[in-house]
């Protein structure tokens, strides 16, 4: 088993003591476990292996370079939401052939970009941008390789903020009008059709989204081959949830599984976006305890971490649970504890009513599960510095981001 467990009665990250990578580098620090990255990857892989495929690691979830050239090494192609997602994804050594580009408001600077390099596709998100795809390529006397993301009024049964498939959602063109827009995307010189796209959402704990988004692209896939519009792929988006408390998830083995049984007939090869389900459990938050105070009534105690929703947003944007432990033992008897943060307001909390021996100030603390969206949603809010990031590989560890420094926060101002 990799990643972050108990060995004995301390926390570790693939053998290494969550401790002694706090003690070397400070906190907050992010630390991520390069072993489970790749074993995830492994588990898409196999899960997809009977069937044409390709894995785009959803870059948004955390483009950390070393994160990257970890997914690389691992096998996985990548799927990019801007255009400093693709910069990244080039300097981590892909190839623009290996880049899918998505994003619901792409300015003409990313287009460019994109039409420039040939990348493996632009996920469309209107008839205009199709227009504006097509004029850049004429402009460059190329062809760009196009496909188009599908809106197909699918619940997706996650939080209202991470799901991305009702058609009150700003995402891709109604299922309804796609035929037509394909079909005329089809026609253009400067356009190459080469697929459909879908994401319905994110952290979906359920396959049924999932299977009813497939459905709906494979069944246009097949009304558009009847039109002559062929393609290559249909792309079904990210969303796998993970388990962050304990809930029962899907395997990669599950959720493969269902999506090709529906897209098998169609041919057409298979593709992924998964992010948080890589990366999701394969980092954690470490940071420290700076003040522990009881509360009014004497029965709760708040914990005040030198992190908060500048580190880790998710808690304060979704109402996000992760669990927190203490990296060290405790012989302490638990007590009820808000662990929170030290940013100027009351949305910066971790945890309510979380039971942990009382920590005391400086005991290390690790937040988990905090690969995903973690660092790459990370702000400089209270003038928080982005904090170090770790990569723990093979028994050894490194720094692969250094914790930024006021200097570098404002080497961009006047
Ligand atoms: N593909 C597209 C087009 C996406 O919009 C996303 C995520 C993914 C793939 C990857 O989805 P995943 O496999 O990670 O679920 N900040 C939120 C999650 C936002 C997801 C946005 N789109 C959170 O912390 O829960």
């Amino acid at each position: 088993m990799c990643g972050f467990g108990l060995s004995g009665s301390v926390w570790t990250c693939d053998g290494v003591p969550l401790s002694v990578i706090a003690a070397a580098v400070g906190t907050p620090a992010y630390v991520y476990s390069a072993a489970t990255i790749r074993d995830r990857i492994g588990a898409f892989s196999a899960g997809f292996a009977s069937y044409p495929h390709a894995i785009h690691y959803g870059l948004k979830a955390n483009s950390n370079l070393a994160v990257v050239r970890v997914v690389r090494a691992a096998g996985a192609l990548v799927d990019a939401n801007s255009g400093g997602e693709i910069d990244v994804a080039l300097r981590a050594g892909y190839a623009p052939g290996d880049i899918i580009l998505t994003g619901v408001g792409k300015t003409p600077a990313e287009i460019d970009q994109a039409v420039a390099l040939g990348v493996k596709a632009i996920n469309a998100e209107s008839a205009g941008e199709l227009d504006r795809i097509a004029a850049v390529a004429r402009a460059r006397q190329t062809v760009a390789r196009v496909a188009l993301r599908v809106n197909p009024d699918v619940v997706a049964d996650s939080h209202p903020h991470i799901s991305t498939g009702l058609s009150t959602h700003k995402f891709g063109v109604p299922i309804r009008e796609a035929r037509a827009i394909a079909r005329q995307a089809c026609a253009r010189a400067e356009l190459a059709f080469v697929g459909l796209h879908v994401h319905v959402g994110s952290q979906m704990l359920g396959l049924e989204p999932l299977r009813q988004a497939a459905n709906a692209v494979v069944g246009l896939a097949r009304e558009l081959r009847d039109d002559h519009v062929t393609m290559e792929h249909v792309d079904l988006g990210g969303g796998l949830g993970i388990a962050y408390d304990g809930e029962e998830v899907p395997s990669a083995d599950q959720y493969a599984a269902a999506l090709i049984e529906i897209v098998r007939p169609s041919g057409l090869t298979l593709v992924v976006e998964p992010g948080r389900a890589i990366v999701g459990a394969a980092g954690v938050l470490l940071t420290s305890v700076v003040d522990v105070k009881p509360q009014p009534g004497g029965k709760k105690w708040f914990v005040v971490l030198d992190a908060g929703m500048s580190e880790l947003m998710r808690p304060a944007l979704y109402g996000a649970y992760h669990r927190i432990v203490c990296v060290e033992p405790r012989a302490a008897d638990p007590v009820v504890c808000d662990v929170v943060g030290p940013i100027c307001e009351s949305s910066d909390v971790f945890g309510v009513d979380r039971l942990l021996p009382l920590p005391t100030v400086g005991a290390v603390v690790a937040v988990l599960d905090a690969g995903a969206y973690g660092s790459a949603m990370a702000s400089n809010y209270n003038r928080h510095p982005l904090p170090a990031e770790v990569m723990v590989d093979a028994g050894a560890w490194r720094v692969v981001r250094r914790r930024q420094t006021i200097d570098d926060q404002l080497a961009c101002e006047e």
